[in-house]
């Protein structure tokens, strides 16, 4: 089984890039015995440059969109092939802030396969925004899957990430609930049953993580209790005493 993946989601944080250095350091320094867990920070692309430069095999870069094709005329975009080259490995595509803008799945599609054809590593985002009483939101996360996903060659699927983010628990939606680790292993079960029909085998070694309020306090029980094979933190990962303490939590996890 491969290693848990601790991921840190900054958004659009923080406001300078000496705070960038900051955050991104503060981290560093404390996981150089980290060995049973993957990091990844995912900072604001404009970002990326300068934490390359900060010396640490133990954090790996990803980035937080990325638009299909190599180059051309997008006004404003940024190619998953541009931020492969400047050291990203990673990158969150479908996140429902996105979503929320307008992002559709057919259009995650089209950069999920730019993000694969650049080498990097698609992380994921599905998730019901409510949980009605019909459990529509099983079809809802069915769709996103199915749609994000069409086309993907049993090949290459093992190398993408899916996290389940119920939009209703993330920190920022307005009167948030908690979600628990046992409604992130029942969707992770459900999600692993969509993806073996889709995919087979293969989609064994796919790895499915859990996001949406996740802090040193609950980590331990859904990396325990959740049927996840790791988080991704936003709120949490601005804080680097806190981000350490979730992949400290995590690796001590880890068999
Ligand atoms: P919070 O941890 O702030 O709820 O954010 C979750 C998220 O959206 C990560 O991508």
């Amino acid at each position: 089984m491969s290693k848990k993946m601790i991921i840190a989601n900054w958004k659009m944080n923080p406001l300078t890039s000496k705070e960038a250095e900051k955050l991104f350091t503060g981290v560093a320094k404390e996981v150089s015995t980290i060995k049973k867990t993957e990091i990844a920070i995912c900072p604001p692309s404009i970002y990326l440059d300068i934490l390359k430069k900060i010396r640490t095999s133990k954090i790996k870069l990803g980035a937080q969109d990325a638009f299909y094709g190599d180059m051309g005329a997008f006004t404003g975009e940024v190619s998953a092939q541009m931020l492969y080259n400047i050291g990203a490995k990673y990158v969150i595509l479908g996140h429902s802030e996105r979503r929320a803008q307008g992002e559709t799945n057919v259009f995650i599609n089209k950069k999920i396969k730019s993000a694969l054809d650049a080498s990097l590593i698609p992380i994921l985002c599905v998730g019901e925004n409510i949980r009605d009483e019909n459990h529509g939101y099983f079809n809802l996360v069915k769709m996103q899957l199915e749609e994000c996903l069409s086309g993907i060659s049993k090949n290459s699927v093992s190398k993408i990430i899916i996290a389940y983010e119920p939009v209703w628990a993330i920190s920022t939606t307005v009167n948030r609930k908690d979600a628990t680790s046992a409604d992130s292993l029942e969707m992770a079960i459900f999600i692993r049953k969509i993806l073996s029909d889709k995919f087979g085998p293969e989609a064994s070694k796919m790895r499915i993580i859990y996001g949406g309020s996740v802090n040193e306090k609950d980590c331990a029980d859904f990396l325990k209790n959740g049927g996840v094979d790791g988080l991704l933190a936003g709120r949490a990962s601005l804080d680097a005493k806190k981000f350490v303490e979730i992949i400290k939590i995590c690796e001590a996890s880890s068999k």
